[in-house]
């Protein structure tokens, strides 16, 4: 399926939950949000059906998002329903780890493809300061099954937080004895992202190459997002940066976002796309006219830089899954 610019549109991010396990500081606030009530949320019944209209019109990769995904009773069920799908050829989970260990033999099982692990720090009072909760350990453990399980592919996203080089060197060791990525992402001014102090690919890039050495591109890619990836010598993984703000990629998007409300939204900047929850009373073909309108009209870039955005979306990461 292609949008009005001509990108074609193969991936779509399917946030199944707002709840989350931590309260990331960039993403949360301290006291929660007003969770969405049961009744708010898709059911799965209701997901698959989406996901079938999606697939007929082209969508290949499904990436599970929340909030935190393993959150919601089920995903693993879920996710083996969703690789059940004609045309539905990978599904991968971002989550936060806290409960990966207990979750992956269900996950694996499912035939999950792929999981991508948030972890801004390996130092546990960072990382109680990040996420407000003091849940390395429990993290850890996630990490340590996942690098385990064989064939799984998985990758590290960091969040870089301005003169954390420290955290950003610990965390590119881990690619070097075990096969593994570990992408840094620029903040992005979204929800409570706004608040964080920017830095870019050129400071981590700095930091890293004065610990390990010159970073060499690495010209495959590695899943079907925006990374783009480096090697480093000795390393067995890789170290991968999504540059949303100093490198826009928005010409290559090739994704769409499903929020756990039924939200088709186009763009992670804006406010746009369809509701397609009220819709689901009605025939899969105004399903599908409406999921085409959608995405004939995404917009054509970011503007991350800009002070005022039409549309700006008002929602939190928690909420859109990232
Ligand atoms: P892989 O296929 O595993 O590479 O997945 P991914 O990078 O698409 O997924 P992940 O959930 O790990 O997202 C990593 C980061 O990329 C998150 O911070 C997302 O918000 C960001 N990201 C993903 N898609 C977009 C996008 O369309 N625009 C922007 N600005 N950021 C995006
Ligand atoms: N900027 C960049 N990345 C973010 N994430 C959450 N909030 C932001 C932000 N403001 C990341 C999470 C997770 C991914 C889905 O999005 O850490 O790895
Ligand atoms: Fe939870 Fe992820 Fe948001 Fe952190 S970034 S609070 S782990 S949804």
């Amino acid at each position: 399926m292609r949008d009005g610019f001509g990108r074609t549109i193969d991936y779509l991010r399917l946030s199944v939950t707002d709840r989350c396990s931590l309260r990331c500081i960039y993403c949360m606030p301290e006291d929660g949000v007003r969770w969405l009530e049961h009744t708010e949320i898709l059911r799965y019944e209701d997901i698959l059906r989406l996901l079938r209209i999606f697939a007929a019109l082209g969508v290949k990769k499904i990436k599970i998002t929340g909030g935190e995904p393993l959150v919601r009773k089920g995903v693993a069920g879920l996710i083996g329903e969703i690789k059940a799908i004609a045309g539905i050829q990978q599904v991968t989970l971002t989550t936060n780890g806290v409960a990966l260990k207990d979750q992956l033999p269900d996950l694996l099982k499912a035939g999950i493809d792929g999981v991508n692990l948030s972890l801004d720090t390996l130092d546990r009072a960072r990382f109680a300061e990040i996420t407000r909760r003091d849940a390395l350990p429990q993290v850890l453990q996630g990490l340590e099954a996942a690098w385990s399980a064989p064939g799984l592919n998985l990758k590290i996203n960091c969040v870089a937080q301005a003169g954390r080089a420290s955290d950003w060197v610990a965390l590119a060791g881990l690619a070097k004895d075990h096969n593994l990525a570990v992408r840094f992402i620029e903040p992005m001014p979204i929800g409570l992202g706004g608040d964080l102090e920017t830095c870019t690919e050129t400071d981590i890039r700095a930091a890293l190459e004065a610990a390990y050495g010159a970073l060499a591109p690495f010209n495959k890619t590695l899943g079907n997002g925006p990374a783009k990836y480096f090697s480093l010598p000795d390393f067995q993984g890789k170290i991968g940066f999504i540059s949303a703000v100093s490198h826009q990629f928005c010409d290559q998007c090739n994704r769409v976002r499903l929020t756990a409300t039924g939200y088709l939204k186009t763009c992670l900047q804006y406010d746009v796309g369809a509701d397609l929850r009220p819709l689901l009373a009605g025939s899969d073909e105004a399903l599908q006219a409406a999921i085409q309108a959608a995405i004939q009209n995404k917009p054509q870039a970011h503007r991350f830089s800009e002070k005022t955005v039409e549309n700006r979306e008002a929602h939190i990461m928690s909420q859109i899954g990232g």
